[in-house]
């Protein structure tokens, strides 16, 4: 057994310890009896760790927590984990045929799990993960999902060597580096960069309904209602991550760049009246919104933008590329995009990047995955379909669509803020909770209760005080 799993196993087994002397002061004859038996098994334990110990003694602890490059041929099996099924499949899969002509002894298992922003997948990964079972690696966010979630818990290699060998340190923005490393180590690869203020529309249709493209919120609200009056749905959202998705564009707008950054910095409080407001303006989007958002997934939100029965969707961009490579739309023509209304010049940002979890079976053959996934090779081969943009700063943007183009340019040029439903911004305790929260809005609209409960949920998941 690795030792890095002794190690988590030992610490465990160390909480559970000290929870059962609670109770053994506490409790009867019986809950002695366990005590005593989880005792011994503790020193058993701990006589397995100090053996493990012992035989990797040759090695400092803080070197078991970084990854081990070495000249082996990567072979075997490499289980990457994702939620990159289905019409998010294509990148993907562009990205493992490059890395199998580089590592043709690798047997890659492309193990998905679906659902839009991971939200079936990061629980299966959960669940993995504490039973002790993770894949060679994992697609995770850049930032508080990554950091506040698995760094936290100290379940990640370090991956700093890794990005000296590779020159990554120079190729990669320094912004994103930070959000993937911590003082203790670098933690992730970054795959690609993508933008979630944006708003998609076919802009035939436009033209026919006679609305012009809104660039503030109060333009959006008097298009919205033109059109509700011709019987045309003036927003299209689907399932609860993609509202999420529209409040986090709404608080942008709402807010502006400093606030908006204040609040996941716990300088702005959740109850400020500006924050009332943020939810005020989200429940007049939600007048011109589908009822049956809750049964779609994104991609269907999409569709109905695209069939003429919507105006308008605020998505990320992973829909440009659904509507290219999967709708075999043309940019521009096909579908037209412009900021979220109120978020000119803000690209609100989050990347997709992959991790080595301690305790894998090949890490020689994840080390070989992460080197794809941060090559220049693999980034072009990923992005251009994905409809992002690559991390890295010295891809060749000649094969990238006019969307790509368009944001690549606002990358460079805009100001970045980050993402808090593809979790930059917050960690995973807040997410789940800040997604009833919401969904409590969607039924009683209640703007004060709603930022009420913001701040509870931002203190139990320690984004508050
Ligand atoms: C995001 C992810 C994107 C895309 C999207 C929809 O969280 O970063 O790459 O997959 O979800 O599922």
């Amino acid at each position: 057994m690795p030792i890095s799993d002794l190690i988590y196993l030992y610490r465990i087994n160390n909480y559970f310890y000290g929870y059962l002397l609670f109770l053994s002061f506490t409790g009867g004859t019986v809950m002695k009896k366990v005590f005593a038996f989880i005792t011994i098994t503790t020193l058993v334990m701990a006589s397995i760790f100090a053996a493990g110990a012992k035989e990797s003694s040759t090695m400092p602890l803080e070197d078991q927590n970084k990854v081990i490059l070495n000249s082996n041929t990567p072979k075997g099996d490499l289980e990457i984990f994702s939620w990159w099924a289905g019409d998010e499949g294509p990148a993907l899969e562009a990205l493992i045929a490059d890395f199998k002509t580089d590592y043709p002894q690798v047997n890659l298992i492309n193990a998905t799990v679906t659902g839009g922003s991971g939200v079936n997948a990061k629980a299966v990964l959960k669940t993995r993960m504490l039973n002790n079972d993770p894949p060679e690696s994992f697609q995770v966010h850049a930032g508080q999902e990554l950091i506040g979630t698995w760094v936290d818990a100290d379940r990640m290699l370090d991956l700093t060597p890794l990005f000296e060998a590779q020159g990554w340190l120079d190729i990669f923005p320094s912004d994103v580096i930070n959000l993937i490393g911590t003082e203790d180590g670098i933690w992730s690869v970054p795959v690609s960069v993508h933008k979630s203020n944006v708003m998609w529309y076919i802009p035939a249709n436009l033209k026919k309904w006679g609305v012009k493209v809104p660039t503030t919120l109060e333009e959006f609200f008097t298009v919205a209602k033109t059109l509700q009056t011709k019987g045309i749905l003036p927003l299209s959202v689907g399932t609860t991550w993609t509202a999420v998705e529209n409040w986090e564009n709404i608080a942008l707008a709402t807010l502006g760049v400093e606030d908006y950054d204040k609040l996941w910095n716990g300088e702005l409080a959740w109850t400020d009246p500006k924050i009332v407001k943020v939810w005020e303006n989200f429940g007049k989007l939600l007048n011109y919104t589908n009822k049956d958002s809750a049964s779609l997934s994104w991609q269907q939100a999409t569709d109905m933008v695209v069939g003429g029965q919507a105006a308008f969707n605020f998505m990320g961009d992973w829909a440009a590329g659904y509507m290219m490579t999967t709708l075999k739309l043309v940019p521009g023509t096909g579908f037209g995009w412009a900021n979220t209304p109120g978020t000119d010049g803000v690209f609100q940002f989050l990347s997709d990047s992959f991790g080595i979890p301690k305790g894998t079976k090949n890490q020689d053959a994840a080390v070989a995955w992460l080197k794809a996934c941060g090559s220049k090779a693999g980034q072009d081969a990923f992005n251009p379909l994905k409809g992002s943009i690559p991390a890295r700063t010295d891809a060749n943007l000649n094969l990238y669509s006019a969307y790509s183009k368009s944001a690549a340019d606002d990358f460079a040029n805009d100001i970045i803020v980050g993402s808090l439903a593809h979790g930059v911004v917050a960690n995973e305790g807040f997410m789940n909770d800040f997604n009833a929260v919401l969904e409590r809005f969607m039924n009683n609209r209640d703007a004060k209760s709603a930022a009420q409960a913001s701040k509870e949920i931002a203190k139990s998941n320690g984004m508050a005080n």
